[in-house]
């Protein structure tokens, strides 16, 4: 491995992309980030010190001045209907622009028949990336903590109270800022290629006791409400997110792998690769409590 590999992010400006980019740099990796707005990249703390460059990771054939030169590539797609195509294209450009190491965003729970359209395009991904030719390493988080400042802070200021379709079920979620740091750490250092990692936070917790710890963090009664998959779904929508977003959460959640109790294990990989605890719910709680407040 070279010391200081030159790697490009896409997906640079998003949740794990801005935390990898970070440790990157850290790491004293050459670091360049593709974006659609790349006048507002520059604007990001997060990237000071990177390269950044114009390309649309949703039309790959944008994105081909930018595999140019790099030796490693961090790709993050989006959650978005029809990245089927896209990523297997944005894979086929990065083995035939001679990048040597591909570490995808994946996910738990990865299967080619899950409900959920994400779980069955990251397997579909993954076989891609390991028929490519180039050197592969799968990142596959659970679920992110930081779903609940997309998902909850509306119903968590408005009404004390937290939405979601999984009955009893446990789930190890962790915080995006450990997967970018295990991201930079698999990107520069040896050992990690042919390696799929299961990464969580270091408990499994059901709704209810993710109620507790945000009461604790707030200072207030959180109460968990508990949903079907069609009720999650319709609630989603009622609160003005767009039907296949909708779809997309109440079937990963509702429909398949979580609700099944899929992620209720804990894996050790993230204190491993770091040498250090994963960041728990209450870590992360505390460090929100006055973004979710408002
Ligand atoms: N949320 C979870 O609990 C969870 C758990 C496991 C795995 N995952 C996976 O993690 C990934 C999401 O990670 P993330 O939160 O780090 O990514 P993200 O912030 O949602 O998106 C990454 C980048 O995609 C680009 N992008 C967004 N919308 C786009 C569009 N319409 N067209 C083209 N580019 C677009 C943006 O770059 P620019 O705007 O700069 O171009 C953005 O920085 C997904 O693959 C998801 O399946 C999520």
């Amino acid at each position: 491995m070279t010391a200081q590999p030159r790697v490009l992010v896409i997906g640079g400006t998003g949740g794990t992309g801005s935390e990898a980019v970070a440790h990157l740099l850290r790491r004293g990796a050459q670091v360049r980030v593709v974006s659609r707005d790349p006048e507002r990249a520059r604007t990001l703390p997060a990237l000071a010190g990177t390269e950044v460059v114009a390309g649309d990771s949703s039309r790959p054939e944008t994105l081909a001045a930018a595999f140019q030169g790099v030796d490693k590539v961090y790709y993050v797609p989006p959650t978005l209907p029809g990245w089927d195509e896209v990523q297997s294209a944005t894979v086929a450009l990065a083995a035939d622009a001679g990048v040597r190491h591909f570490v995808k965003m994946s996910a738990i729970g990865v299967a080619a028949d899950e409900p959920s359209m994400s779980l069955s395009f990251h397997w579909k991904g993954e076989q891609d990336v390991e028929r490519s030719g180039m050197a592969w390493t799968h990142i596959r988080p659970s679920s992110f903590f930081q779903n609940v400042l997309l998902l909850d802070v509306a119903s968590l200021q408005n009404e004390n109270r937290i939405y979601a379709p999984l009955g009893d079920a446990r789930v190890a979620k962790l915080d995006t800022r450990d997967i970018g740091e295990v991201v930079a750490v698999v990107l520069t250092e040896p050992g990690h290629e042919k390696r799929a990692y299961e990464l969580t936070g270091p408990a499994a917790l059901s709704y209810p006791e993710m109620a507790d710890v945000l009461s604790e963090a707030l200072g207030r009664r959180i109460e968990y409400v508990d949903l079907t998959a069609d009720e999650y779904e319709a609630h989603l929508v009622a609160t003005g997110w767009p039907e296949w977003v909708a779809v997309e959460f109440a079937s990963i959640y509702g429909r398949g792998f979580y609700r099944a109790g899929g992620s209720s294990f804990v894996t050790t990989t993230v204190e491993d690769l770091l040498g250090r605890a994963p960041r728990s719910f209450a870590d992360f709680a505390a460090d929100h409590a006055d973004v979710i407040r408002g």
